[in-house]
């Protein structure tokens, strides 16, 4: 298989170690899991990792079909959960996601190949690979999802890429939840896209408009925000969030800029590109 078909979905263990102690993601899962999986549904996780969702699923759920590509993983999905009380539900199976169906219809689906953009990992591709073979097998509406929908922005920036007195601007990943003293945010961020993964999907995104700023600076960067909506609570009245990690992507030339200045942006990459699809089309002009 090309490098480009394969990115994204092949893992490191010692990542999914890491992404068990992210606990804003895991919270936010846990709780949309729980707010949208009926007592006795069945369910369906494309990407089961260590297993982590599909086991918050089998708290609920009569059974859980979790399916993950990696041989390795899933020796270690298998492993883990069975040191998990409720897990008997998790039937964990070998296959790729975007060739797998299960055995009947699922109430529910749970995805997360979620990278910051859409870009490397393949949520797009698959859900909408998925969603065409399930009604073609089934004939029934389809099930929810979750995550339900992303709204993607992008932010103006001036950033440091100094590093110890080392000049080096690369992208940079963020964590979306704590300060980031090296950024000044010089505009808003700007929503360039919203996916509802129950809709059609992209099979682009490209995006060409204009920015307003609000802080006077050196535009060297622009800051990419995707924003999973996990669930949505009608009854409250509100939604369940989890923001991917923040990437920072450098401008091959920087642009002084006052406020109240308008600066045009576009990008163009399809889902699960590299990050230097985005990086190498990034480009920037004064109105
Ligand atoms: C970001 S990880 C999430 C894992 C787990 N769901 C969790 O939340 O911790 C994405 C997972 O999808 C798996 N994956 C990627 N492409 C796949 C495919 N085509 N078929 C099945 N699994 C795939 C990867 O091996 C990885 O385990």
């Amino acid at each position: 298989m090309e490098e480009s078909a394969s990115l994204g979905q092949f893992i490191p263990l010692h990542y999914h170690y890491n992404m068990l102690s992210d606990t804003h993601r895991l919270q936010g899962f846990q709780e949309a899991i729980h707010a949208m999986v009926r007592p006795g549904s069945r369910v369906l996780e494309l990407g089961g990792g260590t297993g982590v969702l599909s086991f918050f699923a089998a708290r609920k759920a009569s059974k859980v079909w979790c399916v993950e590509r990696n041989p390795e993983l899933v020796r270690e999905a298998r492993r883990i959960l069975s040191r998990n009380p409720g897990a008997e539900r998790v039937e964990v199976i070998e296959a790729d996601a975007f060739e797998y169906l299960p055995p009947e219809p699922v109430e529910v689906v749970i995805c997360e190949m979620i990278h910051v953009g859409m870009l490397r990992e393949k949520q797009v591709p698959v859900l909408s690979s998925f969603k065409q073979r399930y009604r073609e097998k089934f004939h029934a509406p389809l099930p929810l999802f979750i995550p339900e929908a992303a709204i993607q922005a992008v932010q103006p920036v001036q950033q440091s890429f100094d590093f110890s007195g080392f000049h080096a601007p690369v992208p940079l990943f963020q964590h979306p939840y704590s300060m980031q003293s090296d950024t000044k945010g010089l505009g808003e961020p700007l929503p360039y896209q919203i996916l509802s993964y129950r809709e059609d999907l992209p099979g682009e995104c490209t995006w060409k408009g204009e920015v307003t700023v609000t802080e006077a600076g050196l535009l060297n960067a622009f800051r990419f925000i995707t924003k999973n909506i996990l669930g949505v609570v009608p009854a409250e009245n509100r939604t369940i969030d989890w923001f991917s990690q923040y990437l920072v992507v450098p401008l091959e030339e920087p642009l002084p800029v006052e406020r109240g200045e308008r600066v045009t942006v576009s990008f163009f990459y399809r889902p699960g590109d590299p990050l230097e699809t985005l990086s190498g089309s990034l480009a920037v002009m004064k109105d």
